[in-house]
């Protein structure tokens, strides 16, 4: 197997998360809805946009440092929410967390994690985000946000395109569908695994530890899951985002936005930065990538909030590319998921190394020093078409 120092790409990281998880925990990472095509299309058109090369530039003294919701970080790079990172590996939270912290950009630990906030925050010194979930049960997610500030969390990531679950077939297959299917087979994966199944024996964190014990009612896992996708509030609207914003006191980004009236309406009921998202495919599928709609919504938007864009970010020329098109930062879900499930804390630590440098040697080689500076001119932005425009078949 490949030292963590010997991996040299996202995909490469991959490739070990694949060799080194049980298939139902990788491919819960590795899916996206229905036939997959947003899922793909995310990251298939970052390679459609060309950069532009220039020459004879002084290169010395370059800077990734920038700013999200007002405080510096290393480099445009956040760690998104995603569930169950306590399922690549042992811990998985607190590890992404700890790499984050140490690589000076933020983390955002998902509602459904396996680490709960308490356990993140006593693991690590940085404020962290928080990322909410609005479900029925509203003095549940009441006493969640109280939980968040108690914490100490710095902002709330408030996603909004989950309020009915996109169908993932593999995790139906893999009996992870909820209530989830312990079967043979899948106690079967877990067995090829004895490094992950030893981890996993050394930790407590074995569930979904921001809700056991905190709803009422006595829960067994299966039926907890059963509870937890059937409190997804399908009423979920904007007012929401006023609510949630009252409740917690502090930043509010808004998550899960591919519409400009969306972004709009986000903003106008409190958001104070949104992020383009897909949700990485998960939800619906069909769905335009989201770097093919990020330059309308920065038009409508981006003079007045933080536009960060998710799903699809493999590489830094992918980060290089959504700043070119007005974002002020990317998150990153699956290469986080990749990196925990391959080499825990350092597996995330190499990924974001493995960000840093590419993007570092492309803002450069588009004649940049200054991360701040790159945009509109470092690329051919006619690459990507347009939404609206008529995509030529087998074009
Ligand atoms: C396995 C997995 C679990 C996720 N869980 C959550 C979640 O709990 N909350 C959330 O807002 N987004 C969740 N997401 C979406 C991510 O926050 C992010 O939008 C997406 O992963 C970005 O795409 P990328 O994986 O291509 O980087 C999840 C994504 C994955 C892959």
């Amino acid at each position: 197997m490949a030292a963590l120092d010997k991996i040299l790409t996202v995909d490469e990281m991959k490739a070990k998360a694949r060799r080194s998880v049980p298939k139902m925990f990788f491919e819960y990472a590795d899916s996206g809805s229905y036939t997959e095509g947003t899922y793909r299309d995310n990251e298939s058109d970052f390679g459609k946009i060309s950069l532009k090369q220039k020459v004879a530039v002084n290169l010395e003294n370059r800077n990734l440092k920038t700013r999200m919701l007002g405080n510096e970080i290393t480099m445009p790079v956040a760690i998104a929410p995603a569930a169950t990172g306590g399922m690549q590996i042992a811990d998985g939270e607190i590890k992404a967390a700890r790499a984050a912290e140490k690589y000076g950009i933020p983390f955002t630990l998902s509602t459904m994690s396996v680490c709960s906030i308490e356990d993140v925050a006593e693991n690590t010194t940085a404020p962290f985000w928080f990322q909410l979930y609005v479900m029925r049960d509203r003095g549940f997610i009441e006493r969640l946000i109280d939980r968040a500030k108690a914490a100490k969390c710095s902002a709330l990531v408030l996603t909004m395109d989950l309020q009915i679950l996109g169908q993932r077939h593999k995790d139906i297959k893999n009996g992870l569908a909820t209530p989830p299917k312990l079967n043979a087979y899948s106690v079967w994966q877990m067995m090829q695994h004895p490094i992950w199944c030893a981890r996993m024996l050394g930790t407590k964190r074995h569930t979904f530890r921001n809700i056991v014990g905190h709803v009422s009612g006595d829960h067994d896992l299966a039926s907890l899951s059963a509870w937890t996708s059937s409190q997804f509030d399908p009423a979920l609207d904007w007012a929401d985002v006023k609510w949630v914003k009252k409740r917690f006191d502090g930043p509010v980004i808004v998550k899960g936005v591919l519409d400009p009236d969306d972004a709009q309406a986000a903003i106008d009921n409190g958001a104070d930065a949104i992020v383009v998202s897909n949700h990485g495919g998960r939800q619906l599928d069909g769905a335009p990538s989201t770097i093919r709609v990020l330059p309308e919504i920065v038009d409508r938007v981006g003079h007045k909030t933080e536009v960060y864009l998710d799903s699809g970010i493999r590489s830094g020329q992918d980060v290089l590319k959504a700043m070119a098109f007005g974002a002020k930062g990317t998150f990153i879900g699956r290469p986080m998921l990749y990196g925990l499930g391959a080499g825990g804390e350092a597996g995330v630590t190499r990924v974001l190394d493995i960000l840093r440098k590419e993007l570092d040697t492309t803002m450069a080689l588009c004649g940049e020093r200054d991360i701040l500076n790159v945009g509109l001119h470092n690329i051919y932005s006619n690459d990507i078409p347009p939404r609206n425009a008529p995509v030529a078949r087998g074009a």
